[in-house]
Protein backbone atom coordinates (compact mmCIF):
# COMPACT_ATOMS: atom_id res chain seq x y z
CA UNK A 1 0.00 0.00 0.00
CA UNK A 2 1.53 3.60 -0.80
CA UNK A 3 0.46 6.75 0.50
CA UNK A 4 -0.67 9.38 -1.21
CA UNK A 5 2.47 11.36 -0.90
CA UNK A 6 4.14 8.34 -2.90
CA UNK A 7 3.20 9.34 -6.61
CA UNK A 8 6.76 8.79 -7.36
CA UNK A 9 6.81 5.34 -7.01
CA UNK A 10 3.67 4.36 -8.56
CA UNK A 11 4.27 7.10 -11.98
CA UNK A 12 7.69 5.07 -12.43
CA UNK A 13 5.46 1.81 -12.45
CA UNK A 14 3.34 2.69 -14.54
CA UNK A 15 6.05 3.98 -16.93
CA UNK A 16 7.36 0.20 -16.66
CA UNK A 17 3.85 -1.24 -17.33
CA UNK A 18 2.80 -1.94 -13.67
CA UNK A 19 -1.27 -1.76 -12.80
CA UNK A 20 -1.79 0.17 -9.87
CA UNK A 21 -4.81 0.39 -7.67
CA UNK A 22 -5.87 4.27 -7.56
CA UNK A 23 -8.41 6.38 -5.78
CA UNK A 24 -10.72 8.10 -7.74
CA UNK A 25 -14.15 10.75 -6.42
CA UNK A 26 -16.33 7.69 -7.68
CA UNK A 27 -15.11 4.28 -6.82
CA UNK A 28 -10.92 2.58 -6.40
CA UNK A 29 -9.89 2.05 -10.09
CA UNK A 30 -6.99 -0.91 -11.47
CA UNK A 31 -4.85 1.44 -13.67
CA UNK A 32 -2.20 1.42 -16.60
CA UNK A 33 -0.68 3.44 -19.37
CA UNK A 34 -3.45 3.60 -21.30
CA UNK A 35 -1.23 3.70 -24.52
CA UNK A 36 0.86 0.21 -23.86
CA UNK A 37 -0.86 -2.67 -24.42
CA UNK A 38 0.44 -4.85 -22.76
CA UNK A 39 0.49 -3.13 -19.66
CA UNK A 40 -3.52 -2.74 -20.36
CA UNK A 41 -3.45 -6.78 -20.71
CA UNK A 42 -2.40 -6.91 -17.20
CA UNK A 43 -5.38 -5.17 -15.92
CA UNK A 44 -7.81 -8.05 -17.38
CA UNK A 45 -5.96 -10.56 -15.74
CA UNK A 46 -5.90 -9.10 -12.64
CA UNK A 47 -9.59 -8.83 -12.45
CA UNK A 48 -11.02 -12.06 -14.40
CA UNK A 49 -12.40 -9.40 -16.66
CA UNK A 50 -13.63 -10.51 -20.36
CA UNK A 51 -11.34 -8.98 -23.10
CA UNK A 52 -14.65 -7.44 -24.90
CA UNK A 53 -15.07 -5.21 -22.23
CA UNK A 54 -13.63 -2.09 -23.08
CA UNK A 55 -12.21 0.34 -20.19
CA UNK A 56 -12.55 4.15 -19.74
CA UNK A 57 -9.63 6.26 -20.52
CA UNK A 58 -8.97 9.04 -17.83
CA UNK A 59 -7.05 12.22 -18.61
CA UNK A 60 -5.46 14.62 -16.44
CA UNK A 61 -7.36 17.98 -18.07
CA UNK A 62 -9.99 18.59 -20.18
CA UNK A 63 -7.61 19.79 -23.23
CA UNK A 64 -6.07 15.98 -23.31
CA UNK A 65 -9.55 15.18 -25.25
CA UNK A 66 -8.22 15.39 -28.37
CA UNK A 67 -5.17 13.40 -27.77
CA UNK A 68 -7.46 10.85 -27.83
CA UNK A 69 -10.58 11.32 -29.56
CA UNK A 70 -11.75 13.25 -32.53
CA UNK A 71 -14.84 14.46 -34.41
CA UNK A 72 -15.87 15.95 -30.53
CA UNK A 73 -19.68 17.14 -30.88
CA UNK A 74 -20.49 20.92 -29.71
CA UNK A 75 -22.34 18.93 -26.90
CA UNK A 76 -19.53 17.12 -25.47
CA UNK A 77 -17.64 20.14 -24.72
CA UNK A 78 -20.02 21.61 -23.07
CA UNK A 79 -20.77 18.85 -20.69
CA UNK A 80 -17.09 18.55 -20.10
CA UNK A 81 -16.36 22.27 -19.23
CA UNK A 82 -19.36 21.52 -16.72
CA UNK A 83 -18.61 18.40 -15.29
CA UNK A 84 -14.68 17.81 -15.67
CA UNK A 85 -13.04 17.30 -13.12
CA UNK A 86 -16.21 15.26 -11.82
CA UNK A 87 -17.95 11.66 -12.65
CA UNK A 88 -19.16 12.03 -16.14
CA UNK A 89 -17.76 9.51 -18.98
CA UNK A 90 -18.07 10.73 -22.63
CA UNK A 91 -18.00 7.62 -25.45
CA UNK A 92 -16.22 9.29 -28.28
CA UNK A 93 -14.52 8.57 -31.64
CA UNK A 94 -11.09 7.19 -30.66
CA UNK A 95 -7.90 8.67 -32.35
CA UNK A 96 -5.86 6.04 -33.72
CA UNK A 97 -3.19 5.83 -31.27
CA UNK A 98 -5.73 4.38 -28.69
CA UNK A 99 -4.49 0.90 -28.32
CA UNK A 100 -7.43 -1.65 -29.57
CA UNK A 101 -7.43 -3.75 -25.98
CA UNK A 102 -8.66 -0.38 -24.18
CA UNK A 103 -11.70 0.02 -26.61
CA UNK A 104 -12.28 -3.83 -27.38
CA UNK A 105 -11.59 -3.15 -30.57
CA UNK A 106 -14.68 -0.46 -30.86
CA UNK A 107 -13.75 2.97 -33.10
CA UNK A 108 -15.15 4.71 -29.42
CA UNK A 109 -13.43 5.17 -26.71
CA UNK A 110 -15.03 6.06 -23.03
CA UNK A 111 -13.10 9.44 -21.34
CA UNK A 112 -13.29 10.99 -17.99
CA UNK A 113 -11.27 13.51 -16.21
CA UNK A 114 -11.79 12.09 -12.70
CA UNK A 115 -11.48 14.80 -9.70
CA UNK A 116 -10.15 12.99 -7.02
CA UNK A 117 -6.81 15.30 -5.95
CA UNK A 118 -4.25 12.58 -5.84
CA UNK A 119 -5.30 10.86 -9.38
CA UNK A 120 -5.23 14.03 -10.81
CA UNK A 121 -2.00 14.98 -9.73
CA UNK A 122 -0.36 11.33 -10.78
CA UNK A 123 -2.26 11.96 -14.21
CA UNK A 124 -0.36 15.33 -14.83
CA UNK A 125 2.85 13.71 -13.58
CA UNK A 126 2.54 10.63 -15.90
CA UNK A 127 2.03 13.00 -18.95
CA UNK A 128 0.02 9.54 -20.05
CA UNK A 129 -3.78 8.75 -20.14
CA UNK A 130 -4.57 6.06 -17.58
CA UNK A 131 -6.91 3.20 -18.89
CA UNK A 132 -8.51 1.54 -15.46
CA UNK A 133 -12.11 -0.33 -14.68
CA UNK A 134 -13.53 -0.11 -11.46
CA UNK A 135 -10.79 -1.90 -8.72
CA UNK A 136 -13.09 -5.05 -7.84
CA UNK A 137 -12.66 -8.94 -9.04
CA UNK A 138 -15.34 -9.21 -12.12
CA UNK A 139 -18.91 -9.13 -11.05
CA UNK A 140 -17.63 -7.38 -7.14
CA UNK A 141 -19.43 -4.56 -5.88
CA UNK A 142 -16.53 -1.69 -6.59
CA UNK A 143 -14.22 -0.79 -4.41
CA UNK A 144 -14.78 2.53 -2.15
CA UNK A 145 -11.77 1.97 0.06
CA UNK A 146 -7.95 1.08 -0.51
CA UNK A 147 -9.27 -1.63 2.06
CA UNK A 148 -12.09 -3.11 0.01
CA UNK A 149 -9.67 -2.73 -2.85
CA UNK A 150 -6.81 -5.13 -1.32
CA UNK A 151 -9.31 -7.68 -0.49
CA UNK A 152 -10.01 -8.04 -4.10
CA UNK A 153 -6.59 -7.61 -5.12
CA UNK A 154 -3.77 -8.23 -3.02
CA UNK A 155 -1.17 -10.11 -4.36
CA UNK A 156 -2.72 -9.61 -8.03
CA UNK A 157 -1.01 -5.85 -8.77
CA UNK A 158 2.24 -4.03 -7.92
CA UNK A 159 0.70 -1.19 -5.41
CA UNK A 160 -2.33 0.01 -4.62
CA UNK A 161 -2.26 4.20 -3.51
CA UNK A 162 -4.60 4.90 -0.67
CA UNK A 163 -6.55 7.92 -1.43
CA UNK A 164 -9.25 7.85 1.92
CA UNK A 165 -12.67 6.56 0.83
CA UNK A 166 -14.21 7.85 -2.19
CA UNK A 167 -16.42 10.71 -1.87
CA UNK A 168 -18.91 9.84 -4.70
CA UNK A 169 -19.23 6.02 -4.28
CA UNK A 170 -20.85 5.33 -7.61
CA UNK A 171 -19.10 4.35 -11.00
CA UNK A 172 -19.01 7.48 -13.39
CA UNK A 173 -22.61 8.16 -15.75
CA UNK A 174 -21.35 7.44 -19.32
CA UNK A 175 -23.69 9.27 -22.18
CA UNK A 176 -22.68 8.86 -25.90
CA UNK A 177 -23.64 12.02 -27.40
CA UNK A 178 -22.18 11.42 -30.77
CA UNK A 179 -25.81 11.73 -32.16
CA UNK A 180 -29.06 11.81 -29.88
CA UNK A 181 -27.66 11.78 -26.44
CA UNK A 182 -27.79 8.39 -24.59
CA UNK A 183 -27.03 7.44 -21.23
CA UNK A 184 -25.65 4.13 -21.12
CA UNK A 185 -24.83 3.80 -17.52
CA UNK A 186 -26.28 5.84 -14.51
CA UNK A 187 -23.71 7.10 -12.26
CA UNK A 188 -22.19 10.18 -10.40
CA UNK A 189 -24.06 12.91 -12.34
CA UNK A 190 -27.63 12.76 -12.31
CA UNK A 191 -29.90 12.82 -15.02
CA UNK A 192 -31.56 15.97 -14.46
CA UNK A 193 -28.34 17.59 -14.54
CA UNK A 194 -26.89 16.62 -18.17
CA UNK A 195 -30.69 17.41 -18.96
CA UNK A 196 -30.19 20.77 -17.85
CA UNK A 197 -26.68 21.61 -19.41
CA UNK A 198 -27.93 19.84 -22.98
CA UNK A 199 -30.92 22.13 -22.77
CA UNK A 200 -32.70 18.21 -24.04
CA UNK A 201 -33.97 15.08 -22.97
CA UNK A 202 -31.64 11.94 -23.03
CA UNK A 203 -32.66 8.43 -23.70
CA UNK A 204 -31.63 5.92 -21.63
CA UNK A 205 -30.00 3.09 -22.91
CA UNK A 206 -32.20 -0.10 -23.74
CA UNK A 207 -30.16 -1.84 -21.18
CA UNK A 208 -31.00 0.01 -18.57
CA UNK A 209 -33.63 -2.34 -16.69
CA UNK A 210 -32.48 -5.28 -17.68
CA UNK A 211 -28.97 -6.05 -19.01
CA UNK A 212 -29.03 -9.42 -19.75
CA UNK A 213 -32.09 -9.10 -22.14
CA UNK A 214 -31.26 -10.49 -25.16
CA UNK A 215 -33.12 -8.57 -28.09
CA UNK A 216 -31.69 -5.23 -26.64
CA UNK A 217 -27.92 -5.87 -27.22
CA UNK A 218 -26.36 -3.74 -24.60
CA UNK A 219 -24.79 -0.37 -25.74
CA UNK A 220 -21.64 -0.43 -22.90
CA UNK A 221 -20.47 -3.38 -23.24
CA UNK A 222 -19.90 -4.22 -19.35
CA UNK A 223 -23.44 -3.58 -18.34
CA UNK A 224 -24.60 -7.19 -19.89
CA UNK A 225 -22.19 -9.15 -17.26
CA UNK A 226 -23.48 -9.73 -13.91
CA UNK A 227 -22.75 -7.05 -11.62
CA UNK A 228 -22.36 -5.69 -8.49
CA UNK A 229 -23.23 -9.16 -6.43
CA UNK A 230 -22.41 -10.07 -2.78
CA UNK A 231 -22.25 -13.49 -2.05
CA UNK A 232 -25.52 -13.47 -0.59
CA UNK A 233 -28.65 -13.97 -3.25
CA UNK A 234 -30.32 -9.98 -2.62
CA UNK A 235 -33.86 -9.71 -3.18
CA UNK A 236 -34.80 -5.88 -3.93
CA UNK A 237 -38.52 -4.70 -2.89
CA UNK A 238 -39.14 -1.23 -5.04
CA UNK A 239 -42.10 1.36 -3.00
CA UNK A 240 -42.80 3.62 -0.57
CA UNK A 241 -40.13 3.19 2.29
CA UNK A 242 -42.78 2.35 4.86
CA UNK A 243 -44.40 -0.47 2.53
CA UNK A 244 -41.14 -1.86 1.51
CA UNK A 245 -40.05 -1.78 5.18
CA UNK A 246 -43.32 -3.45 6.14
CA UNK A 247 -43.49 -6.21 3.55
CA UNK A 248 -39.48 -7.00 4.21
CA UNK A 249 -40.53 -7.57 8.31
CA UNK A 250 -43.41 -9.85 7.37
CA UNK A 251 -41.07 -12.29 4.71
CA UNK A 252 -37.73 -12.31 5.97
CA UNK A 253 -36.76 -15.79 7.68
CA UNK A 254 -34.22 -16.25 10.67
CA UNK A 255 -30.39 -15.39 9.40
CA UNK A 256 -31.44 -12.79 6.60
CA UNK A 257 -30.27 -9.69 6.83
CA UNK A 258 -31.65 -6.24 5.39
CA UNK A 259 -30.48 -3.22 3.93
CA UNK A 260 -32.77 -0.23 4.43
CA UNK A 261 -33.18 3.20 5.17
CA UNK A 262 -32.26 4.89 8.31
CA UNK A 263 -35.76 5.39 9.34
CA UNK A 264 -36.87 2.10 9.32
CA UNK A 265 -34.01 0.50 11.18
CA UNK A 266 -35.99 -0.25 14.65
CA UNK A 267 -38.12 -2.93 12.71
CA UNK A 268 -34.99 -4.62 11.93
CA UNK A 269 -33.39 -4.65 15.12
CA UNK A 270 -33.58 -8.31 15.72
CA UNK A 271 -31.95 -9.11 12.51
CA UNK A 272 -28.49 -8.06 10.58
CA UNK A 273 -29.28 -4.64 8.91
CA UNK A 274 -27.46 -2.11 7.70
CA UNK A 275 -28.56 1.55 7.16
CA UNK A 276 -28.08 3.06 3.28
CA UNK A 277 -28.54 6.27 4.10
CA UNK A 278 -32.18 8.37 4.88
CA UNK A 279 -34.66 7.22 2.46
CA UNK A 280 -34.50 10.41 0.38
CA UNK A 281 -30.67 11.05 0.76
CA UNK A 282 -29.40 10.09 -2.84
CA UNK A 283 -26.10 11.48 -2.30
CA UNK A 284 -24.91 9.26 1.23
CA UNK A 285 -26.69 6.06 -0.12
CA UNK A 286 -24.47 6.01 -3.14
CA UNK A 287 -21.71 6.49 -0.83
CA UNK A 288 -22.51 3.89 1.42
CA UNK A 289 -24.00 1.41 -1.31
CA UNK A 290 -20.85 -0.82 -2.65
CA UNK A 291 -19.26 -1.08 1.40
CA UNK A 292 -23.04 -2.36 2.55
CA UNK A 293 -22.74 -4.76 0.30
CA UNK A 294 -19.55 -5.58 0.83
CA UNK A 295 -20.69 -5.63 4.69
CA UNK A 296 -22.65 -8.48 4.54
CA UNK A 297 -20.14 -10.63 2.42
CA UNK A 298 -18.23 -10.73 6.47
CA UNK A 299 -21.51 -12.03 7.72
CA UNK A 300 -23.42 -15.62 7.77
CA UNK A 301 -26.67 -13.99 6.30
CA UNK A 302 -28.44 -16.23 3.79
CA UNK A 303 -29.99 -13.68 1.84
CA UNK A 304 -30.32 -9.93 1.74
CA UNK A 305 -33.41 -7.67 1.79
CA UNK A 306 -32.60 -4.01 0.66
CA UNK A 307 -35.35 -1.46 -0.06
CA UNK A 308 -35.20 0.68 -3.45
CA UNK A 309 -34.67 4.09 -3.63
CA UNK A 310 -36.82 6.37 -5.55
CA UNK A 311 -35.16 6.84 -9.03
CA UNK A 312 -34.38 10.67 -8.83
CA UNK A 313 -31.28 12.05 -8.78
CA UNK A 314 -28.04 9.86 -7.90
CA UNK A 315 -31.03 7.26 -6.39
CA UNK A 316 -30.90 6.21 -10.11
CA UNK A 317 -27.64 5.19 -10.17
CA UNK A 318 -28.17 3.63 -6.79
CA UNK A 319 -31.58 1.67 -7.89
CA UNK A 320 -29.61 0.47 -10.87
CA UNK A 321 -26.66 -1.02 -9.43
CA UNK A 322 -29.09 -3.05 -6.79
CA UNK A 323 -31.29 -3.85 -9.46
CA UNK A 324 -28.18 -5.74 -11.19
CA UNK A 325 -27.24 -7.10 -7.36
CA UNK A 326 -30.51 -8.96 -7.44
CA UNK A 327 -30.89 -10.13 -10.99
CA UNK A 328 -34.38 -11.64 -11.12
CA UNK A 329 -35.15 -11.06 -7.77
CA UNK A 330 -36.70 -7.73 -7.94
CA UNK A 331 -40.61 -7.46 -5.99
CA UNK A 332 -42.27 -4.40 -7.00
CA UNK A 333 -44.84 -3.09 -4.67
CA UNK A 334 -46.13 -0.55 -6.68
CA UNK A 335 -49.37 -0.45 -8.67
CA UNK A 336 -51.07 -3.01 -6.18
CA UNK A 337 -54.30 -2.50 -4.98
CA UNK A 338 -54.23 -1.22 -1.43
CA UNK A 339 -56.54 -2.66 0.92
O1 LIG B 1 -16.26 5.86 -12.18
C1 LIG B 1 -15.84 5.09 -13.05
O2 LIG B 1 -16.25 5.14 -14.22
C2 LIG B 1 -14.78 4.05 -12.63
C3 LIG B 1 -13.54 4.81 -12.19
C4 LIG B 1 -12.37 3.89 -11.89
O3 LIG B 1 -13.21 5.76 -13.16
N1 LIG B 1 -14.51 3.17 -13.71
C5 LIG B 1 -15.38 2.19 -14.11
O4 LIG B 1 -14.90 1.40 -15.11
O5 LIG B 1 -16.47 2.05 -13.63
P1 LIG B 1 -15.55 -0.02 -15.50
O6 LIG B 1 -14.60 -0.61 -16.47
O7 LIG B 1 -15.83 -0.80 -14.29
O8 LIG B 1 -16.86 0.37 -16.25
C6 LIG B 1 -16.75 1.00 -17.52
C7 LIG B 1 -17.98 0.75 -18.35
C8 LIG B 1 -18.14 -0.67 -18.82
O9 LIG B 1 -19.50 -1.05 -18.70
C9 LIG B 1 -17.73 -0.60 -20.29
O10 LIG B 1 -18.39 -1.57 -21.09
C10 LIG B 1 -18.16 0.80 -20.66
O11 LIG B 1 -17.83 1.56 -19.54
N2 LIG B 1 -17.39 1.35 -21.80
C11 LIG B 1 -16.07 1.63 -21.85
N3 LIG B 1 -15.71 2.06 -23.07
C12 LIG B 1 -16.82 2.07 -23.82
C13 LIG B 1 -17.13 2.40 -25.19
N4 LIG B 1 -16.18 2.82 -26.04
N5 LIG B 1 -18.41 2.28 -25.61
C14 LIG B 1 -19.38 1.87 -24.75
N6 LIG B 1 -19.16 1.54 -23.46
C15 LIG B 1 -17.91 1.62 -23.01
MG1 LIG C 1 -16.85 -2.01 -12.96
Amino acid sequence: MLSSDDLDTACTALKQGEVVGLPTETVYGLGANGLDPQAVGKIFRAKGRPQDNPLILHLGAVDWVDRYCQDIPESARRLMEVFWPGPLTLILQRQPLVPDVVTAGLDTVGVRCPAHPVMLELLRKLDLPIAAPSGNLSGKPSPTTAKSMLEDMDGRIFALIDGGDCQIGVESSILDCRGQPCLLRAGGVSVEALEEVLGQKIALGPDKENPLSEQNAPMAPGMKYPHYAPTAPLTLVIGEGAETGDFIVKHQKRGEGVLCFQEYQELFSENIYKILGKENDFTQQAKELFSALRFFDGTNVTRIWAQCPKEEGLGLAVSNRLKKAAGDSVLSLENQVKT
